[in-house]
């Protein structure tokens, strides 16, 4: 194409002979710049032609590397085409960065990991690593198979189950309308990346798999996830330390665990959340809701986290603050905890199935300050019709505005 304009272009220059030589040279320089922009921006790279079969049976890996490897040694802004009305199988892959210009990788069709136990390390099967300014979208459907691990793992003989789906090291990423689903343990986990938007995913596992959270999120700042369906056996989304300026929007979560702060402060680690705000979202039929869960002996901070406009159908633990998280439950109380301050839950409507709609847990040697609860209405629902709503704190300061149901007599 370039070869055609650059014959046009010098036809165009013998042909206008009253022009200074000056003139012509930076007509020539313009319109050869114009011919690249035009003929050449942002190539197409087809996975099938890289070798990719698209079967289902054939291991893709090899093609979706040779595809990768073109794209991101090219300048032009790129796009990964993984094309539609086929399967991909993929063992466990790495799109490795920097790349020499941002990349938009298309997903249309399906991918699909080995139906088998393929690693017994933690690991993550899909992983996009030190890459700036990388968009992954389309309507496409990844499935982590992950039946086999569930069973492997309820049966105790797995420990260490792989990721789905994962980001480290990625500035400015941007993922939009793709469906994870079955995955062995996490879905999609965002780990040191930054600037970071997710949108219009559908997150999808059964209820009663293990340790399948939607989204994880930690060491990561100004991360946003918005307009996205959440149903699996853990954690719709939970955020860990090192997150900063994290804005979780419109979600619809449930079946599951609810979203959660934490686990912080694990094995006496030192925690740092700040500026976590969830607004506009469901839960429905979830263990938790709103959940803060920090381990005993931990230190650092959790602080400005709120969650408004929130809607609840039948969630077991609608608000809870759990200071003393052990899901071993051998754990040892001690005296140093992360400390929560700022924490704030408004606009709060729905239905509990337990009598303690609202759980504040806190460190008894690190209280909770400045905890708000504005504008809350939670009522139980027809399974738990017996028996009053009510409220529980340890260790909390802070206040209420407006109506606050069940009421927090600990609250001014
Ligand atoms: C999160 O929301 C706050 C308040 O609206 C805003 O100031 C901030 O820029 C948002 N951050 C991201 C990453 O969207
Ligand atoms: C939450 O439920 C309300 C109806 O109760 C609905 O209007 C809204 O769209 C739902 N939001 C999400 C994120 O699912
Ligand atoms: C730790 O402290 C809490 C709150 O006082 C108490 O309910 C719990 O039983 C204690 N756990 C242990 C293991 O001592």
């Amino acid at each position: 194409m370039a070869e055609n304009y650059r014959k046009t272009i010098t036809r165009i220059a013998a042909a206008t002979y009253f022009w200074t030589d000056t003139m012509e040279i930076t007509l020539i320089f313009v319109l050869l710049g114009l011919a690249y922009v035009v003929g050449e921006a942002k190539p197409i790279i087809n996975v099938m032609d890289y070798g990719a079969v698209g079967d289902g049976r054939h291991d893709d890996t090899q093609g979706f590397l040779r595809a990768w490897g073109v794209a991101c040694s090219d300048f032009r802004v790129p796009t990964v085409v993984i094309p539609p009305r086929r399967t991909f199988l993929l063992s466990q892959i790495e799109f490795e960065g920097p790349c020499k210009s941002s990349i938009h990788v298309q997903v249309s069709g399906n991918i699909v990991a080995p139906n088998k136990l393929w690693t017994s390390e933690f690991t993550t099967w899909i992983s996009f690593r030190n890459i700036n300014d990388l968009t992954i979208d389309g309507s496409g459907l990844i499935d982590g198979q992950g039946s086999i691990w569930w069973n492997c793992k309820n049966k105790k003989r797995c420990v260490n189950v792989p990721y789905a789906f994962g980001i480290s090291g990625c500035n400015n990423f941007h993922m939009n309308g793709l469906t994870i689903i079955n995955s062995p343990g996490k879905h999609l986990t965002v780990f040191m990346s930054s600037w970071v938007q997710i949108k219009g995913l559908k997150i999808i596992a059964p209820a009663d798999s293990p340790n399948t959270d939607g989204i994880y999120i930690q060491e990561s700042e100004h991360v946003e996830v918005s307009d996205t369906v959440i149903r699996s056996g853990d954690d719709c989304i939970a955020i860990g330390t090192g997150s900063l300026d994290v804005n979780i929007t419109r979600i619809s979560c449930g079946l599951g665990h609810g979203i959660s702060i934490g686990s912080l402060g694990w094995q006496n680690s030192n925690a740092k959340v700040e500026g976590v705000h969830i607004s506009y979202s469901n839960f429905s039929q979830t263990t938790n809701g709103m959940r803060i869960k920090t381990w005993q002996g931990g230190s650092g901070f959790a602080k400005g986290i709120s969650f408004e406009h929130i809607k609840l159908a039948s969630v077991r633990n609608p608000i809870i603050i759990d200071q003393f998280y052990c899901p071993t439950k051998n754990c040892r109380n001690s005296t140093s905890a992360v400390k929560l301050s700022d924490v704030r839950f408004a606009d709060v409507r729905g239905t509990s199935s337990s009598e303690v709609a609202i759980n504040l847990a806190c460190s008894e040697s690190v209280p909770c300050s400045n905890v708000v609860l504005e504008s809350i209405s939670i009522v139980l629902d027809k399974v738990a019709h017996r028996n009053q709503i009510t409220s529980y704190c340890l260790s909390v300061h802070g206040s209420k505005i407006g109506k606050v149901i069940p009421d927090v007599p600990c609250l001014k």
